[in-house]
């Protein structure tokens, strides 16, 4: 069909029922789409394949480019690479035959202990705003629907297929919607509802926020897709606002492939019921298909009894055609993609590198080669791909910190893995009968000892130790508490008490207890780094790569976060959640409360030594010269922060982040940097007057991080 098809032509054509058959899922006929719409093939509407997801496309039983956790991504503090992320993203669907990528996830963090945080930004709405628009621009230019999830306000997993939050105007705005808008504004063609209610209606048919907010407020004309089996009632779901519902089959045809169990258990290879007993862990996130109440079967009587107008109908198919067109369904000279490129390769280790945070140095680091290493750690076998859910993903390669490191060091490298191996959670191995005793998959030789006492012991015998330990983290559950699981805290004691030039690096789904960090040498933040582990780790740690990376999250000891210690908050009572912090999210919790975080959002060192140098106001944007007074090649991300004044019966956050500009700077070298000042910063949301910018005086802060203010500005409003 020719590039510019006309849509509204193909809509005047469908039947009532085609135009149905585009607002709801079916079975792949090659069982690989995670969501399938048939099209019209009369109309030649060909099929749409949706496919998830942020960490790199996932397809039952193939390979793809495993990306760095998206957290990752936003620690670097870099919309450019953010922007090259999501074309990388988008190369890889299409290379997959795929068109919609269920992709960017960009909840806010609210709570520390949300099991998904790996899969999503920042606590902050301007840091979130900005990489998720950029990865949504990155997708969309390859000819992918890039589809912005979860809207909104789904901040937790405990619960969300039934929880409500009670959430005021204010904050919804200014922290939860925000980012979203960037994503409309950026070119998302689609939109994934969450789960959740909100202020006691289901986001699936939150005929507010779904269609008078994004739809005529924003302007969004792409389409609103459901997440899985979160649709509950059909008619108010298409009434208010919900465009697609998925995935329309059953949970059974979706786990395999549209095979249904035979009559008895188990069937002629299919799965049967007795299949799907997710693990208990998953037990309160996850939906009941038994709930939703199919557009297929529902909307014909709808439209007959007028429950639903049949124009709507009409309006939510020509919101997919107008999407799917938008990334060239129709034509034939559609982007081709690419999956597992050598520059797809290159980019998973540079996001790597770039969202690595050292969080401490007293100089370990980076490591002479020649140094004897004791690389100690339960998974140092492998490579931390991401966390559990649906964006779990598959590398055609993969390198571990053990493979990192032997290729890296010139002295020897000694491993030790000290514990067993730290299990990772997948949604995907329930039901099946391999990793029997013995089969851990973790490189451990079978009946393999398990020693601390080795372990530091082969650290009193190296120059330097490096403890590699990672958190556990998965959709449909939340963490139980922020601390490393299994021994690990005790194993890295253990190995500081034997060597005082002991490294720590984490992998960790977001903020993580380090009750050690005074005992060790050096800390480093590789949140789930993907398949290009090794050699990121390898690359910081001998100083071939600077640690770019700042917190994109606050570390702080568990309890002092504004949704700990309180059920109401977190995780919520009698079904209900109560965002009763409003905007004072993160950061703006601390400044607000005074307490002290571990690591304060935007943290982190360099192996350069800077020094900030003439920073001004230059209209809507800051600029300062950044030296690099020390003897290495280093990176720096400057931060901006804007102090709004008081206003009369307003609660306004003491700095809200403005802004970033990540540089490289060769040693001796001047960098001259700008920063523009995101207007989202100096606004605030008034229930009554809308968005406001309050006249007068705001002090602009030039900053390292939160917590480490190098210049103030003063700029008129
Ligand atoms: C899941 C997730 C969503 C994902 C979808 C399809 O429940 O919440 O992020 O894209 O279902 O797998």
């Amino acid at each position: 069909m020719s590039p510019d098809t006309d849509v509204a032509a193909i809509v005047e054509e469908l039947t009532l029922a085609e135009a149905i058959e585009l607002t709801v899922g079916t079975s792949d006929p090659t069982a690989r789409a995670t969501g399938y719409l048939a099209g019209v093939p009369r109309l030649d509407v060909p099929p749409i394949r949706l496919v998830d997801g942020p960490l790199g496309v996932r397809i039952p039983g193939e390979t793809s480019t495993a990306f760095p956790a998206p957290l990752a991504v936003s620690a670097a503090f870099d919309a450019d690479l953010a922007r090259e992320h999501g074309a990388a993203l988008g190369r890889e669907t299409r290379g997959k035959d795929q068109d919609v990528l269920l992709a960017p996830g960009l909840n806010v963090i609210r709570v520390p202990h949300n099991g998904r945080n790996f899969e999503y930004y920042s606590e902050d709405p301007v840091l979130t705003a900005s990489t998720a628009a950029a990865v949504v621009e990155g997708i969309q230019s390859q000819d992918v629907v890039a589809t912005p999830k979860h809207y909104v306000a789904n901040n937790q997993e405990t619960d969300r297929a039934a929880l409500d939050v009670d959430v005021g105007e204010r904050a919804l705005r200014e922290l939860y919607l925000a980012p979203f808008r960037a994503t409309v504004d950026a070119g998302a063609g689609a939109v994934m509802s969450s789960y959740n209610g909100l202020d006691g209606t289901p986001m699936s048919e939150h005929r507010r926020l779904l269609t008078d907010v994004l739809k005529e407020e924003w302007g969004f004309s792409g389409f609103v897709v459901s997440d899985w089996f979160a649709t509950r009632e059909a008619a108010p779901a298409a009434t208010g606002g919900m465009d697609v519902e998925m995935p329309g089959v059953s949970m059974l045809e979706l786990l395999s492939g549209g095979e249904q169990g035979g009559e008895d258990e188990g069937g002629d290879g299919g799965f049967s019921p007795a299949d799907i007993d997710f693990p208990e862990e998953f037990a309160s996130g996850m939906p009941d298909p038994e709930s939703v109440e199919g557009f297929r079967e529902a909307l014909p009587g709808a439209v007959e009894r007028g429950e639903v107008p049949r124009k709507r109908v009409f309006d939510m198919a020509q919101r997919v055609l107008t999407a799917a067109e938008d990334v060239g369904v129709f034509d034939d000279d559609r982007a081709d993609g690419a999956v597992d490129t050598e520059a797809h390769r290159e980019l998973a280790r540079r996001v790597a590198i770039r969202g690595s945070v050292l969080l401490e140095n007293d100089g370990v680091l980076p490591l002479d080669e020649a140094d004897d290493v004791a690389l100690i750690g339960p998974n140092v076998d492998e490579a931390v791909l991401g966390g559990g859910g649906s964006s779990e993903t598959t590398p055609v390669v993969e390198t571990s910190p053990i493979e990192g490191i032997e290729e890296r060091a010139a002295g020897s490298v000694t491993v030790a893995h000290g514990l067993p191996p730290v299990e990772g959670f997948s949604m995907f191995d329930f039901g099946d009968d391999e990793g029997e005793e013995g089969e851990d998959g973790h490189g451990s030789e079978p009946g393999e000892e398990y020693s601390v006492d080795d372990a530091a012991a082969a650290a009193a015998d190296a120059d330097v130790a490096v403890v590699v330990v990672r958190d556990v983290a998965s959709e449909a559950t939340d963490r139980e508490d922020l601390r490393l699981p299994d021994r690990q805290d005790e194993l890295i004691e253990a190995v500081a008490a034997a060597n005082d030039r002991t490294v720590v690096a984490l992998n960790t789904s977001g903020p993580i207890e380090v009750p050690w960090r005074e005992d060790v040498a050096a800390v480093l933040e590789q949140w789930y780094p993907g398949q290009a582990h090794g050699h990121a780790l390898a690359a910081v740690l001998y100083g071939d790569e600077d640690p770019g990376g700042r917190l994109p999250v606050t570390f702080a000891p568990e309890g002092t976060y504004p949704t700990d210690g309180d059920e109401r908050r977190f995780p919520g009572v009698e079904g209900t959640v109560h965002y009763e912090e409003g905007v004072f999210v993160g950061y703006r919790h601390f400044d607000a409360t005074d307490a002290t975080p571990t690591y304060p959002f935007g943290h982190g060192e360099s192996y350069a030594d800077v020094a900030y140098r003439d920073a001004a106001i230059d209209g809507d944007a800051v600029t300062v010269d950044v030296a690099n007074v020390g003897d290495r090649d280093g990176r720096e991300v400057v931060q901006v922060y804007v102090r709004p004044q008081a206003v009369e019966g307003v609660d306004r956050p003491v700095r809200e982040f403005a802004g970033a500009a990540s540089v490289g700077i060769e040693a001796g070298e001047v960098a001259s940097v700008r920063v523009p000042i995101d207007d989202l910063a100096l606004q605030r949301y008034d229930p009554a007057d809308g968005w406001t910018v309050d006249p007068g005086e705001y002090t602009v802060e030039v900053a390292r991080s939160a917590g480490d203010v190098r210049a103030e500005l003063s700029l008129e409003r």
